[in-house]
């Protein structure tokens, strides 16, 4: 307990540290003097022995050196992380919201795939060492290490605080009942449920890889997910799982992603700016002809039904008029009950007792 206290103090004063550092180095009003205030170690940044800008996960862990935790990079634009992945490792789905990467793979091979925005194509390559592949700024990519041994990324970024937001816990962390509309038919409780699984980056892989690789991951850690604070709660009451852990401190560009243009192996699918649904307007601002034709529609059936209503009404008044006025207009109801000879002689005729169909049948039961 006091060795743990004693490490979050020491990494939030290191915290406190760097921020003085970075605002006084962006204070600096030219780039001799951002020098000054560095010492000669200070512009070495070690990635196996890192302090901060970690992330980890079952298969595997980043290491990024950004503005968040390496004073080095300010006014240069640029940030660097390393990916560590095991046998499977995956580095899921995520977008960097200020940078376009740079994914040098160092040793292994990767799966990598990114969806640039509505309309583009995805892409997707297997990458292997000695190739670098680009993601776009705010591209959602990922990477996957698809063999049985460690691989090695070395990812590099076009902004000082390139940032992260990781697709599945900041999407499912959003406020359930949107998420759950967002899903179409899931309900508020399924989406807890799934929240309640995203595994920590870096992840397991596919189920084929671990399934070659004879791993059995079970359990992966889920500190990564969304905090609920009282605009994401879950509903009072609700029995599922139970809320976030405390926020973790993911920041830096701790997902690096490796996705390559070099083993151009692109999978085309149309999907071409999906739009479920109807629109009111179509891009020109042109009101749709749909929505027009069931309005019209709409309109005819309304006036069909006023019409109806019109005519019971004066109907009805009418055969009021009629009846004060002693026309017999009408029957009572004893005019249409059954009456004559026949009927007086089916009235003492008894029904044998499994004559209808409705009889249970006698069967000894
Ligand atoms: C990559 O390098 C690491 C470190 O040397 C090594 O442990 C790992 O086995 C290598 N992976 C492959 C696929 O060669």
């Amino acid at each position: 307990m006091a060795l743990f206290v004693a490490l979050s103090l020491s990494s939030s004063s290191l915290a406190q540290d760097v921020a003085a550092k970075v605002a006084s180095l962006r204070a600096a009003a030219t780039h001799v003097e951002r020098i000054k205030l560095l010492k000669d170690d200070e512009f070495v940044f070690d990635f196996l022995h890192a302090s901060g800008g970690e992330t980890n996960g079952a298969a595997g862990r980043t290491v990024a050196a950004s503005a968040a935790n390496f004073p080095a990079v300010i006014g240069h634009g640029m940030a660097m992380t390393i990916g560590f992945l095991g046998p499977c490792g995956f580095n899921p789905p995520h977008t960097h919201p200020r940078a376009t990467e740079f994914n040098f793979v160092v040793n292994g091979t990767l799966e990598a795939g990114f969806l640039a925005e509505n309309g583009a194509r995805f892409v997707f390559n297997e990458l292997h060492p000695g190739t670098a592949a680009v993601f776009p700024k705010g591209a959602i990519h990922f990477e996957m290490n698809n063999g049985c041994e460690d691989a090695l990324f070395v990812a590099a970024f076009n902004d000082e605080d390139p940032g992260v937001d990781q697709i599945a816990q900041r999407f499912l962390g959003l406020p359930p009942a949107f998420v759950a509309a967002t899903l179409g038919d899931l309900g508020v409780e399924q989406v807890a449920q799934l929240e309640a699984k995203i595994p920590d980056n870096v992840a397991l892989g596919t189920e084929e890889c671990l399934k070659r690789c004879g791993i059995t991951g079970k359990g992966q850690p889920t500190n990564q997910r969304q905090p609920r604070v009282s605009a994401n709660a879950l509903p009072s009451g609700f029995g599922g799982p139970s809320a976030t852990p405390a926020p973790t401190e993911t920041t830096g560009n701790t997902a690096a992603t490796s996705k390559g243009s070099v083993t151009s192996r692109e999978i085309h699918s149309p999907t071409q700016g999906i739009s479920g649904g109807i629109s009111l307007s179509d891009e020109s601002g042109r009101t749709n002809p749909l929505i027009i034709a069931l309005i019209v529609l709409v309109s005819i059936l309304v006036a069909g039904y006023v019409a109806l209503a019109l005519a019971f009404i004066i109907r009805r008044n009418g055969e009021k008029r009629t009846r004060s006025r002693g026309l017999k207009y009408f029957r009572t109801g004893s005019d249409f009950a059954p009456q004559g000879a026949l009927f007086e002689k089916e009235k003492t005729q008894s029904l044998s007792p499994h004559s209808t169909p409705y009889d249970p049948p006698h069967s000894g039961l």
